[in-house]
């Protein structure tokens, strides 16, 4: 009796499994071995996402070789998914990569780490750190403000030439992570500080290279002696290049007197089983540091470049932000962020920039945290999830003009700033961005404290610059070039 109620149980489970199977969302044919990878242009992932959506839905679903991936589209749907089922959708695909370089299965750092207490413990001392940041010294904006002026001096040194002006911004935004990080900057010419950006744009590109995405795929190549030292190769420089940093920094670290995050988290550390229990170990310390370089310099000074741009392909607008300028903040004080509720076209640009630039068009991976049904669907735990972000930015439904850039998405008729909910550049629920408000912040300073000093104007000689973008880790513009015109 026994056996037959266990076979009855098992046989009874498996039907009821395979009748949910049959909610499992539409998609394209799946191929043996490679599953649907052939409807995917990987160089343009959001694009060929699009055209699926138009035939099977909001949701549908693709196969990854042998990796179960469903695709959320749609203001409304990404939001459901996001804010309404935040807790459903907030897990993390496992990602291989920094255990097989040897930093063990426990230490995820946050922006890859799976759902769960030390995800959660990590992220709410980042976030609060991040906020609390100066502790009676240096308060964040202040570091931004006097990272702008440096940015000014620098542009200000091409004397009205043409320059692209990628170098510069990513100095100036990297260098706001290490002032946070490190508690100091570096100036633009410092070997250190060249090195660094080196081996982080070698970091970037191996990360979104086609092996390592093979490799996260079928990890079982992982295994093979060598391998992820050789494919990562620059993350592993990266991190050791971060280790030095830290190093450094425990020479002369005093826990009555904490000056950046890297003191922060050494303090924690010193917790004793508390701390091990909650995540705070050396790996942590170095992959969160990675995280905040990761995700938080690529990210913004993308979105500066798409600023820069629009401003240079519509002069008009760039015109009415300086006016605002000049009545608001004038020419001679430094912009603040108190100055954003007085600005709402300035404030709305912005905005704009970021949907229209949409600068991580699928923003990270998530996974199903439980078995779910989901809009009449199916979805098992653990299928990974991905939320196409464009098709929010870019939802017809919701936007006047979708394709076009249009500050006035962003204003009533009255001039005034509008919120807008499907304004989503940052995700949302459980594992929005952390970095938020400080991006946010960066791209106010910066943006205002350029334009009161300068005017951008296309070099006469230079074919209008493309307005399209390519895709690589962000959504990035096509190199241009720019003059600063001193105002
Ligand atoms: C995650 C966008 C700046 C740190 C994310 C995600 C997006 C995003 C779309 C994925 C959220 C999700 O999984 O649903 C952006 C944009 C930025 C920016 C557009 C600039 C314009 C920053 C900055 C920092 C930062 C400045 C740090 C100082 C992070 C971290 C995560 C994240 C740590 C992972 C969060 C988690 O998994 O819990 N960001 N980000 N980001 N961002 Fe940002």
């Amino acid at each position: 009796l026994g056996i037959f109620l266990t076979v009855f149980t098992l046989l009874f489970d498996f039907m009821k499994r395979r009748k949910k199977w049959n909610h499992y969302p539409p998609g394209p044919t799946s191929l043996p071995f490679i599953g649907t990878m052939l409807h995917i242009d990987f160089r343009n992932p959001h694009l060929s996402f699009n055209q699926l959506r138009k035939k099977f839905g909001n949701v549908f679903h693709l196969q990854n070789c042998w990796t179960n991936v469903v695709v959320l589209n749609g203001y409304k749907t990404v939001k459901e998914a996001l804010v309404h089922r935040s807790e459903d959708f907030a897990d993390r695909p496992y990602t291989p990569v920094y255990e097989h370089l040897g930093y063990g299965s426990k230490s995820e750092g946050i922006a890859i780490a799976r759902y769960g207490h030390v995800w959660k413990e990590l992220r709410k001392f980042t976030l609060s750190t991040l906020r609390n940041f100066g502790m009676g010294k240096k308060s964040l904006e202040k570091r931004v403000t006097e990272e702008a002026g440096f940015l000014c001096s620098a542009v200000g040194s091409e004397e009205g030439r043409p320059f692209d002006p990628r170098f510069l911004v990513n100095n100036a935004v990297c260098n706001v992570i290490c002032t946070t990080i490190y508690g100091e900057r570096f100036d633009y010419g410092d070997k250190t500080f060249k090195r660094l950006l080196h081996l982080f744009e070698k970091f970037l590109n191996e990360e979104t290279g086609f092996l390592p995405q093979l490799l996260n795929v079928v990890p079982i190549l992982l295994r093979i002696p060598g391998v992820p030292q050789k494919v990562f190769r620059g993350q592993k420089e990266f991190m050791d290049f971060i280790d030095v940093l830290v190093h450094k920094h425990m020479e002369s670290w005093n826990p009555a007197h904490i000056r950046d995050f890297t003191d922060a988290f050494l303090k924690e550390m010193q917790k004793g089983k508390v701390a091990e229990e909650n995540g705070f170990n050396y790996n942590n310390l170095r992959l969160v540091t990675a995280d905040l370089f990761g995700a938080g310099s690529e990210t913004t000074s993308t979105t500066l470049r798409w600023a820069f741009l629009y401003m240079l392909l519509h002069p008009e607008i760039q015109n009415k932000v300086q006016a605002e300028i000049d009545k608001v903040i004038g020419r001679e004080r430094s912009p603040t962020m108190e100055d954003q509720v007085n600005m709402p076209y300035t404030n709305a640009v912005i905005h704009e920039v970021q949907r229209y630039g949409d600068v991580i068009p699928l923003g990270l991976p998530h996974m199903t945290y439980r078995d779910i049904e989901f809009q009449g669907f199916f979805i098992p735990k653990g299928t990974t999830v991905i939320t196409n972000l464009t098709s929010v930015l870019k939802d017809e439904a919701v936007w006047e003009k979708p394709n076009q850039f249009y500050p006035e998405h962003f204003l009533d008729v009255n001039g005034q700033f509008v919120k807008r909910e499907a304004f989503m550049p940052f995700s949302a629920g459980r594992r929005v961005c952390l970095g938020e408000q400080l991006a946010r912040m960066e791209l106010f300073i910066f943006f205002t404290t350029l334009l009161q000093k300068f005017t951008f104007v296309l070099p006469e000689d230079q074919p209008r610059p493309r307005e399209d973008g390519y895709f690589a880790f962000s959504r990035s513009p096509y190199p241009y070039l720019l003059r600063a015109v001193p105002r």
